[in-house]
């Protein structure tokens, strides 16, 4: 092997364990839930954040319930805290992906923090956010409300 075919397989294999990796890890991070709908909004168990590390949670879940139109992304913060974002971006209606503490919008790259809030255009309007609240390790989010 000389040295232009040993630097062009070395690359190939960096650059497919820098996708393939990444593509991994964020698979690896994304938990999703079902839920259930009851009455004016969905009931989600909080301990879908729990992870294997006892005290340690993830900070989001993605809510996918075949009666809605698009997933929630459910943000948590503390315990009592926690934030449900309506996954349809607000400039043409895309259904977006989480990146951690971001959503971001495949069509024209719209990005919105873990609050709703735009952040980078062509949106100019923040995502639907649904209020959260605790009760007995369950977490109820209203569809009713803005
Ligand atoms: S639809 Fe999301 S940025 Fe255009």
């Amino acid at each position: 092997m000389d040295r232009k075919e040993f630097l062009i397989k070395s690359c190939t294999a960096c650059l497919g364990n820098a996708v393939f990796g990444g593509l991994l890890s964020s698979c690896k991070s994304t938990r999703f839930a079902t839920g259930s709908i009851t009455g004016d909004g969905i009931l989600v168990d909080a301990a879908e954040f729990a992870t294997k590390e006892k005290g340690k949670y993830r900070s989001y879940i993605v809510v996918r319930n075949d009666s809605l139109l698009f997933p929630i992304c459910l943000y948590r913060f503390t315990a009592t805290d926690y934030t449900a974002l309506w996954m349809q971006c607000a400039h043409q209606g895309a259904e977006l992906n989480v990146v951690g503490d971001t959503l971001q919008c495949p069509a024209h790259g719209s990005e919105y923090s873990n609050r709703g809030k735009v952040t980078n255009g062509p949106a100019d309007r923040d995502l639907r956010i649904f209020p959260v609240t605790v009760n007995n390790d369950q977490l109820f989010i209203d569809l009713r409300k803005k």
